[in-house]
């Protein structure tokens, strides 16, 4: 049975929720952050919501002697592996940080975990994995070409496992390639609020609140109905839920298994922008500019297989993404 649970990159935008849930759900759960994009009050918030503070260690997930400490005394049964940085155009100007980071950080921890016969992990893989759409929507097997060093970390990762699970028979490993995660805890108290923004949400919620003057839209002549970018935009919340089911599900699977998570459907930036503004009955200023390198003009997910083999499909809308965003931004972005 699993209790005892290691969050790698628990303080971070993602992986506070996750440990917010799963302490409600009555885990044991253990927390290694080094705190390179978040901040330490994120414990306090995670109190705030739960009422019991997770165990929580400052330090690098590279640190096999550390983790493997960890791991070892406080009998853990399963990693979610979040710890990651994530900033596509960042990892385009400095691959190096992403290269050290990301690819030392699993490889590392799947060392820590060998030598602690700790056998589960999830991890936190990404739809950049695939690249270039070479058809919509976007299955499993669909080929893998990430157009940016950070989508080369996320696939490095994921063959670390594949590779992990053939040496060791009694590896489970489950990677989750998650589409677009937006929106924020229904208590309004975590959510996501990077220092330096650079995807949707936080952009528009600094739009929303003042902060910023204009919402800046990147290319507005993709070979979309709007001209503007797709994507699937998944509530942190049923990320959430996917992670918390493949836990319960890990067992029955074999070896290293792959899903997507995403709603399915296809939003444009125009049309999230539309629905934050409607929804939360306000207004700021729109500008369409050049497009980003490295962004792909359609993108959204093929759910069949989580559906099929776990019976998970997502339960928020894109009203309930864009609510819970400003919900967090009128009460955290000042
Ligand atoms: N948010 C998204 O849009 C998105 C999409 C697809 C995949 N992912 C993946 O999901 C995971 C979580 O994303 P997030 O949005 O919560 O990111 P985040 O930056 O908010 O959280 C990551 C956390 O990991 C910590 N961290 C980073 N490197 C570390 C290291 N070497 N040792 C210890 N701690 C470290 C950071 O301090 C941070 O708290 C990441 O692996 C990311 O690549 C995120």
């Amino acid at each position: 049975m699993i209790k005892n649970i290691l969050v790698t990159g628990g303080l971070g935008y993602i992986g506070s929720h996750l440990c917010a849930e799963l302490i409600k759900k009555k885990y044991n759960v253990f927390i290694i952050d080094n705190l390179s994009n978040s901040k330490i009050s994120r414990l306090k918030k995670i109190y705030k919501i739960t009422k019991k503070k997770p165990t929580f260690y400052n330090f690098d997930i590279k640190d096999v002697k550390k983790t493997s400490k960890v791991l070892k005394n406080k009998k853990i049964d399963l990693v979610f592996h979040l710890a990651a940085f994530k900033d596509v155009n960042e990892s385009i100007k400095e691959p190096d940080k992403y290269y050290n980071n990301n690819i030392f950080g699993i490889s590392n921890l799947i060392q820590a975990m060998q030598v602690s016969s700790v056998n589960n992990i999830i991890f936190s893989s990404s739809a950049v994995v695939y690249g270039e759409c070479k058809y919509l929507p976007l299955d499993e097997k669909h080929s893998t070409m990430p157009l940016s060093p950070y989508g080369l970390t996320k696939l490095f990762g994921e063959k670390f496992l594949d590779y992990a699970s053939v040496g060791n028979d009694k590896l489970k490993a489950i990677s989750l390639r998650y589409f677009n995660p937006v929106g924020s805890h229904s208590s309004g108290e975590i959510g996501d609020n990077p220092d330096k923004p650079d995807n949707i949400m936080p952009l528009i919620n600094r739009a929303a609140i003042g902060k910023k003057k204009i919402f800046q839209i990147y290319g507005s002549d993709y070979s979309s109905k709007d001209g503007t970018p797709i994507r699937d935009y998944v509530h942190v919340l049923d990320v959430v839920d996917a992670h918390i089911l493949s836990m319960k599900k890990i067992k029955k699977f074999k070896g290293h298994s792959i899903f997507n998570i995403g709603t399915g459907k296809g939003i444009s930036v125009l049309e999230i922008l539309e629905t934050y503004k409607k929804i939360n009955t306000i207004d700021f200023k729109i500008k369409k500019i050049k497009r980003r390198k490295g962004d792909i003009p359609i993108s959204y997910a093929n759910v069949r297989k989580i559906y099929k083999k776990m019976k998970w499909k997502s339960k928020y809308n894109l009203k309930d993404m864009c609510q819970s965003s400003f919900e967090f931004a009128k009460k955290n972005i000042t």
